[in-house]
Formats: C-alpha cells, sequence, structure tokens
C-alpha cells in the first residue's frame, strides 16, 4: 500500500561546512555509504520502490548515486572491489527514482509539498529525512514498524522519541493520550518550542506516514516557526481532527545532522562492522 517514500534533500547542511560547499548533506558517508543510502534501503525494507527526491542546486550527486555508473563499473569488473557495489546496484535495479526541486528553502512542509507531483494524491506516502539515522538491530526497521502501525489506525504517523528537556527546543513536540503501549492519540504539535513551554518531551523524528490529504492541509497552512511552512503545523491541524499518531519506535536514531551524532553514528556502525568480521 504504502509503495513510495519521499525524500527531502534540498537543505544547506550549515553544521558541516565546509564538508558541504560543494556536497549534498545527504552524500556524507557513514563508513563507505552515504546517509541517504541509509534512508533508501529502510524505505525498501519498508516495501517501498518508488525514491521521491526533493533536491535543490548543487544536489546532483544525489541523482549520480542513484544512477549506474558504466565506466565505473567496467573498470572494476572481475576485481575485488566489484562487490562494494553490489548493494547500490541492487537498488538501482529494484527502484524507481523520481526528483523534482525545491527552489527555494521555505520549510520542510514546504519541501513536503513540492513532492505532491512525485507522489500523487491517491496513496499514503512515507517521508524519511535522511540525516536522522535509524537502526533498529533487533528487528523491523523504523519505517516498517509505521507502516504496519498505518495498516491499523489508517491516519498520519509522527515517528517520536523521548528527549531530555534542555532540548526539547531542535524538534517538533506532541502533546497526546497514550492509547496502547509506545502509541499515542496526538491532540497538540509544537515546532522548537522553548524548552520551558514544551507540551511533553516526546519529540517527533524524522520519519513519517503522510495521507494525501495533508496536501491540501499544507496548502492552507500559514508560515511557521522562523517563518518557514512546517509540516509540524500542518500535522498540528490534522492531529485536532484525531488523525494523527505518534508512535515511540524501537530502535536507534542517530542525528546525522549534526558532528556529534554524525560521528555517534560511524563509531556504531564501525563496531558493528568490525563484531560481523570476527
Ligand atoms: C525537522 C522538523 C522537526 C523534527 C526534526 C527531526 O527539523 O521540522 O519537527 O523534530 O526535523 O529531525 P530540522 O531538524 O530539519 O530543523
Amino acid at each position: 500500500m504504502i509503495k513510495k517514500c519521499l525524500f527531502p534533500a534540498a537543505g544547506y547542511g550549515t553544521r558541516f561546512l565546509p564538508a558541504t560547499k560543494a556536497m549534498p548533506k545527504e552524500m556524507l558517508p557513514i563508513l563507505t555509504k552515504p546517509l541517504i543510502q541509509y534512508g533508501v534501503e529502510e524505505a525498501m525494507d519498508a516495501g517501498c520502490d518508488v525514491m521521491s527526491i526533493i533536491t535543490g542546486r548543487g544536489k546532483r550527486a544525489i541523482t549520480d548515486h542513484f544512477d549506474i555508473s558504466y565506466e565505473l563499473e567496467h573498470q572494476i569488473q572481475g576485481s575485488s572491489k566489484e562487490k562494494m557495489l553490489a548493494d547500490i546496484r541492487h537498488i538501482i535495479d529494484q527502484c524507481t527514482f523520481t526528483y523534482t526541486r525545491q527552489n527555494e528553502m521555505k520549510g520542510l512542509g514546504d519541501a513536503i509539498f513540492k513532492g505532491k507531483v512525485l507522489v500523487g494524491e491517491e496513496n499514503p506516502f512515507a517521508v524519511i529525512l535522511a540525516d536522522d539515522l535509524c537502526v533498529n538491530p533487533d528487528g523491523d526497521g523504523i519505517l516498517t514498524q509505521m507502516v504496519k502501525l498505518y495498516e491499523k489506525y489508517k491516519c498520519c504517523i509522527v515517528a517520536c522519541m523521548e528527549v531530555p528537556k534542555e532540548e526539547v527546543h531542535k524538534y517538533g513536540v506532541i502533546e497526546g493520550n497514550r492509547i496502547e503501549e509506545g502509541v499515542y492519540m496526538v491532540s497538540n504539535m509544537v515546532e522548537k518550542p522553548d524548552n520551558d513551554k514544551a507540551p511533553s518531551n516526546l519529540a517527533v523524528i524524522g520519519r513519517y506516514v503522510l495521507t494525501p490529504d495533508i496536501f491540501d492541509v499544507i496548502q492552507n497552512t500559514k508560515p511557521g516557526k522562523n517563518g518557514e511552512l512546517q509540516i509540524t503545523d500542518s500535522l498540528c491541524s490534522q492531529a485536532k481532527k484525531g488523525m494523527v499518531i505518534a508512535y515511540k519506535f524501537k530502535g536507534r536514531r542517530f542525528d546525522c545532522g549534526s558532528v556529534d551524532g554524525f560521528v555517534e553514528a560511524t563509531n556504531y556502525f564501525y563496531d558493528l562492522e568490525k563484531k560481523k568480521a570476527e
């Protein structure tokens, strides 16, 4: 049912300058794999086979990454390096990639709205923010967990996690009633509230399942925090109608949009590889 996944990837990645001056932040590697490839693999595991990427100026490397590189493949054919391209080749063979540009940085709500032309208005779709790198070593990936939950509730779902009170100002924060273990019916959402004004410490992280009626809602949403169109505000309108679920996912999330989170993720995956090799 959920076959399409949207990847807003037009942001500048200023926290990683100068590395991101000429290179998209989504292409920063954790070990040998770019961040966005982790996201695409998570979406594939959840059953998606159309990856719709919202790009911008200077993001061509993403398009090239998800395309065949004949020269390179020819060059390393038959060598021990060939297997290093096996995963990405598999992705390219299994998925369709579609792209559009967000020409102006007008917020995540605007980026998602730009994706309307790619994901259409017939079916629910997923959204992954690639700099939130999510893993669940004990079972289903985070998006798979959410897709399964969608089958039960058939409404918008946001992934959330508890964060320390002094960090809530970095996130969209939800207020809601627990309806089952780890699942909340959302009644209110606030984008990056002051720490002392947040309705809870349940922070939204970069995984969403959205129903296509969200596009009309975005169109009627006014710019919010930082003068940008915030998906949190559009989802808040839906939440007031009882149409948004927050899900405390099983697994771990690395904030790879920050240097600390990026290094943490690198160490995590490095240790994992080491253990595999033992
Ligand atoms: C975005 C969303 C925010 C969410 C966060 C998760 O913010 O606007 O609601 O909590 O992603 O990473 P950003 O980090 O892009 O500023």
